[in-house]
């Protein structure tokens, strides 16, 4: 079990919402922000950057490295917006930030707005949590009401306004322009870049998108310092922990909070999750969420980090890790992720909206048992003509499980073709 004790998130989070007395007086609440406002902004910037944090909404961008692009004079307005679409399947970490510390977010809002020099930010929160709306919304009236928020937060003459923006539900209005586009009012569909976000986002105006645990560990960066919290981390390039939510076949599923770096994935399946459900042997393993090429058994002396997981041709994503054991029909499981992805195609770019269709076809026809032979080769193809050819990574979320299974699945895949059924049905 790992020592809540050595978790920034973890051990704060319980089966309440912390109010903001807990926060003040448990979490020190708002003493970063304080101190950030006494500190210019290049410190504070050196300091995140010295932190190695990097942003957990799937890309691992280096934090401190994006909010130097924001230019420092702008006719424009600059706006901090949070990216709390959390729609990637298999991803629940940020749901229980907002639950449970919603100050912690606030907090980090304030920092990061006083360091880019915005004063509107929005949390764009995808419409499914509501309840996490409405704790946000709480928190940040109570923000308002004691000087957190607003005109001259503690005394420092910096002004912040922080609205929470309610998505409708749409998996592309997590990719962060397709976000811009649904906050200002339009279709949720991706820009073409450049321009970036940092020189023209909201409403034309620089803009920084960050995921909610990014910015939730930005308080902690500035009271510790950045180099206490790259050392959390295991390896040189990854500050801080990580929180992993871990689904499917394991005995104990749930939210892991780890040091960035620190665990194998057969450490946090075996060790963390007490191994596979019913002691069954493991088949594969999504390490990033259902977009990340998924990994075979043989896999998993892999460390869970951004590097590591890159060089055996996978990613670390958004950090949902869903374990599959023996005796599942992979052509199913293939199947339902491919649909997931042809429905929140936002249409745009034709290999993305028409291959991703295609796709889900064939792996339907191949589970009803009508599949033929060639129909792996024509998913391989099909895959590789949306891979890297769209607007934004959707296309990529939606070919990487395609290509990884039908390679190192195959056998399933024929199997299931020649005898018309799953044989494990
Ligand atoms: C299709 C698609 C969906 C995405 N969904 C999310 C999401 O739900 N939450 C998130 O934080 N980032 C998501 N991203 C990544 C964002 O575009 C962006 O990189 C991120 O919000 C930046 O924050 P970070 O630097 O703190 O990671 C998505 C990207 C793509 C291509």
């Amino acid at each position: 079990m790992q020592n809540q004790n050595e978790t920034l998130f973890i051990q704060h989070f319980n089966e309440k919402a912390r109010p903001l007395d807990y926060y003040l007086k448990q979490m020190s609440g708002y003493s970063a922000a304080k101190k950030a406002l006494g500190m210019s902004v290049d410190d504070i910037i050196s300091e995140v950057k010295k932190s190695n944090l990097r942003g957990r909404g799937g890309a691992g961008f280096p934090t401190g490295v994006k909010w130097g692009f924001i230019p420092k004079q702008s006719a424009k307005p600059k706006y901090l917006v949070c990216n709390a679409d959390e729609s990637e399947p298999g991803t629940f970490k940020d749901r229980d930030i907002m639950r449970y510390t919603p100050h912690l977010l606030i907090e980090g809002m304030v920092i990061g707005a006083y360091a880019i020099g915005a004063h509107v930010g929005y949390i764009y929160i995808r419409g499914e949590y509501t309840r996490e709306a409405k704790l946000l919304q709480q928190a940040i009236d109570e923000a308002y009401e004691n000087g957190y928020l607003g005109k001259n937060i503690l005394g420092s003459g910096f002004n912040f306004d922080l609205t929470v923006h309610r998505g409708a539900g749409a998996y592309i209005c997590g990719e962060e322009t397709g976000l811009l586009n649904s906050l200002e009012g339009k279709r949720g569909e991706p820009r073409v870049k450049p321009p970036f976000p940092a020189q023209a986002g909201a409403f034309g105006g620089p803009t920084i998108v960050n995921n909610v645990e990014t910015l939730a560990a930005i308080p902690f960066i500035v009271n510790k310092g950045g180099d206490w919290f790259a050392k959390l981390g295991k390896l040189e390039k990854s500050g801080g922990t990580r929180l992993f939510g871990v689904s499917g076949h394991v005995k104990k599923p749930g939210l892991y909070e780890l040091p960035a770096g620190g665990v194998t994935l057969r450490q946090l399946i075996y060790d963390h999750c007490h191994g596979i459900l019913d002691d069954r042997k493991l088949k594969a393993v999504i390490p990033g969420g259902s977009s990340a090429p998924v990994l075979t058994a043989d896999e998993i002396d892999v460390v869970v980090d951004i590097e590591p997981m890159m060089k055996i041709g996978t990613m670390l994503g958004s950090a949902g890790v869903m374990v599959v054991h023996e005796g599942t029909c992979v052509v199913r499981l293939l199947k339902r992720i491919t649909k997931f992805y042809a429905h929140e195609s936002c249409g745009q770019c034709t290999p993305c909206r028409e291959g991703c269709r295609w796709m889900e076809d064939i792996l339907h026809r191949i589970e009803d048992g009508h599949g033929r032979e060639q129909d792996l080769n024509l998913l391989l193809e099909v895959a590789d003509n949306i891979n890297g050819k769209t607007l934004c990574a959707l296309g990529d979320a939606a070919a990487g499980p395609v290509t990884s299974f039908v390679k190192k699945f195959r056998a399933d895949f024929e199997a299931h073709i020649r005898g018309g059924k799953c044989p494990n049905a």
